[in-house]
């Protein structure tokens, strides 16, 4: 198993928050180049679609689950001014400070109650945190929260996760609830298309936007 693989299987099976955020922490320093051997899938696409549905550089994004920033890297290319981000590992953090293109970066946990105002962010975009054993589905009710009527939430979950890991039912009570409206869905895709264990795996990417 090669090195990324290796942290690929210890963050899928992280017994605890805490070992999952230690496995992050320990995992910061070569995370960017070790994706990037996968073929990393995700940051191109949320980009492409937070580009299609906010025209406004100036909307205060955040990133939920922002790991080292290759997401918000790819968005201040694009022109996007005002960028968030938020992560339970300070050592992703780190490394996400570190690139000087964030407005504000926070240590929290998605799933627990989030230290934002109510309709805080113009749009909200997630890759790769919404999967086995990181972020819950009752993350997305804080999320809903924070984010500004006519809002996008934009975000990538597994194909198979989105039914059994309980992701497609929390959404689509927030939608009957009148809370978030569905506007588009991708095809399924390979987000690590050059990983040895894990090029098998699809997920899709999707779009809500707050009521
Ligand atoms: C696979 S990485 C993705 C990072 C980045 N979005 C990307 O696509 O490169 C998952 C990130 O989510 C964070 N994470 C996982 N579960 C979380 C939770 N419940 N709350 C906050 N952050 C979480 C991890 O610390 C890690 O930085």
């Amino acid at each position: 198993m090669s090195d990324v693989e290796k942290r690929l299987h210890q963050v899928y099976g992280a017994a605890s928050p805490s070992e999952l955020s230690q496995t992050y922490d320990e995992w910061a320093a070569s995370y960017d180049e070790d994706m990037l051997q996968t073929g990393y899938a995700h940051p191109a696409i949320i980009c492409g679609l937070l580009s299609r549905y906010v025209t406004d550089l100036a909307a205060h994004v955040l990133d939920a689950g922002v790991g080292t920033g290759s997401v918000g890297q790819l968005l201040h290319t694009l022109g996007f001014s005002n960028l968030h981000g938020l992560d339970m590992s300070e050592g992703m953090l780190a490394k996400a400070r570190a690139r000087g293109i964030y407005r504000g970066l926070h240590r929290g946990v998605l799933g627990a109650a989030l230290d934002f105002n109510s309709a805080t962010f113009a749009a909200i975009v997630s890759t790769g945190t919404f999967t086995t054993g990181h972020a819950p589905a009752a993350a997305f009710t804080e999320l809903a929260r924070i984010l500004r009527p006519g809002g996008h939430l934009i975000f990538t979950v597994g194909e198979m996760l989105w039914r059994a890991g309980g992701f497609g039912a929390a959404v689509e009570k927030l939608v009957a609830h009148g809370v978030l409206l569905p506007v588009w869905q991708s095809p399924p895709y390979h987000p690590m298309p050059h990983s040895k264990t894990e090029s098998h795996f699809t997920t899709l990417a999707l779009v809500y936007q707050r009521a």
